[in-house]
């Protein structure tokens, strides 16, 4: 099958190398002429694992292509995905322009019967506005199709080609088909399809994320409360999460979620909420609570050094808003740092793979180091914001001779608080007791 898919973020790529790996020819469409290049010259310019061979592998067989040109892109395609931004406008609330803006461009070009299908996380009811944009220009017949995407950074290639579910929203058979003939390679392990009208689809994709997000908040909220109480928050996990209606999955504490869904769509389905005059008020209480989480360790350094951070040199592990990203959209390391460095403090800091991306933030004003012993070398203590698996079992002779001090504040909870009472850290975790503290 021919597809075009306008829009290659993060969404727009994994979705077209995929779909070419299953045997489709895909023409992959933007705007943006350097990036166009770079991707005809087989540079792939995000970190997702796996993502590079797939796209190496699909361009050299030939059903992987690139341009900036609509017209040409959709030509022949049968499926046209749209996969573009949707950021946050001032109020909270999606910015449609440019999926709007594509689709009224659509109108005149098509010369078939085509689906056209929105891949981005939209609100409610604009499967109807690309379709009356559409239809402003089009003389054939075509249908627009809610098709959320459910993918996960860092496991995208694993979460796209076997996904739980598939959510096609649309009315027409004619679309379902055709949607039905292109997911059957995903779903051959059982995992259904479910096919349901557009508005349920497109609510979906906020629904899941949303209460995936109140989920951690919930557990970051159990938490702070088993500091209080002498209670610890592992234990309390494994106690609710083998309840298998609650789960066991995203029940991890921590310094709040983040990320380029969860805080935006979080916002947008309160947005959307308002807008018919309900108030979700479940959903503001997260957004409140998340961003008081993500401050929880500066809090405990403050007080750890009576408000005094001057002078004080703090190394950072990890960037990336979770591992297996360079991501570092609403990462809770940026808040920190910036605190930290308001404070007098100064940062030395390592990820695996975020580095780039935070030097455009912070430049000069932080250290970028070679590995993590080196980030921690000279530190008068060391603040964990990512899980990244090398941060897990360390070399604690080294890092006892790197550090000034034998202290940590570690918002993942990486490590076992009775080996860090026998190792004789300070260490200070989330909703478990603080050690030597
Ligand atoms: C999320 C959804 O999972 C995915 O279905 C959707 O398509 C896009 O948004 P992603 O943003 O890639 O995916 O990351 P995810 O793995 O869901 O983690 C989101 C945030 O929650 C991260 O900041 C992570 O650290 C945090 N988190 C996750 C926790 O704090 N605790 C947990 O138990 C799980």
């Amino acid at each position: 099958m021919k597809i075009a898919v306008v829009g290659t973020g993060y969404v727009g790529l994994v979705t077209g190398t995929c779909f070419a790996e299953t045997g489709n020819h895909v023409t992959c469409i933007d705007i943006d002429e350097k990036k166009v290049e770079k991707l005809k010259n087989k540079v792939m310019p995000i970190y997702e694992p796996g993502l590079d061979l797939l796209f190496e592998r699909n361009i050299k067989q030939g059903r992987l292509e690139f341009t900036t040109s609509l017209s040409e892109g959709i030509k022949g395609a049968k499926i046209i995905f749209l996969a573009l931004p949707t950021p946050p406008g001032e109020d909270g609330s999606a910015d449609l322009k440019y999926i709007l803006g594509v689709a009224n461009d659509l109108g005149p070009l098509l010369e078939e019967y085509t689906v056209i299908v929105d891949k981005s996380t939209v609100p409610v009811g604009t499967a109807e506005k690309v379709t009356a944009n559409i239809k402003k220009g089009a003389n054939v017949d075509f249908d627009v199709v809610s098709n959320p995407e459910f993918l996960r950074e860092g496991v995208a290639l694993d979460d796209f080609m076997k996904p739980d579910r598939v959510v096609i929203g649309t009315s027409s058979d004619r679309a379902k088909k055709i949607m039905d003939d292109l997911y059957a390679p995903l779903v051959r392990q059982g995992n259904p399809i479910i096919v349901m009208d557009e508005k349920s689809a497109e609510l979906t994709k906020y629904a899941a994320n949303s209460f995936l997000a109140t989920k951690i908040t919930f557990m970051n909220e159990i938490a702070n409360m088993c500091e209080l109480v002498g209670a610890d928050v592992d234990a309390v996990r494994k106690g609710v999460g083998t309840d298998s209606r609650i789960g066991k999955r995203f029940l991890f504490a921590g310094i709040g979620y983040g990320g380029s869904c969860f805080p935006k769509d979080v916002q947008a389905l309160a947005k959307s909420a308002k807008e018919v005059n309900y108030d979700f008020e479940i959903l503001t209480a997260v957004m409140n609570k998340n961003e008081s989480q993500k401050m929880k360790l500066i809090d405990r350094i403050k007080t750890h050094y009576n408000g005094d951070l001057s002078g004080k040199t703090f190394a950072v592990w990890g960037l990336a808003f979770k591992p297996y990203t360079d991501d570092i959209r609403e990462a809770p390391s940026l808040l920190n740092i910036q605190e930290l460095l308001a404070a007098g403090a100064k940062i030395k800091t390592y990820d695996p793979e975020a580095m780039e991306n935070v030097k455009e933030v912070f430049g000069d004003q932080i250290e970028f180091c070679n590995d993590e012993y080196d980030a921690a070398q000279n530190a008068d203590a060391l603040l964990i914001m990512t899980e990244w698996p090398v941060f897990r079992t360390p070399d604690f002779a080294k890092l006892d001779g790197a550090l000034k001090s034998k202290l940590i504040f570690d918002g993942r909870n990486l490590y076992n608080t009775e080996t860090m009472a026998e190792l004789g850290y300070t260490y200070h975790s989330i909703g478990r007791a603080t050690i030597n503290g």
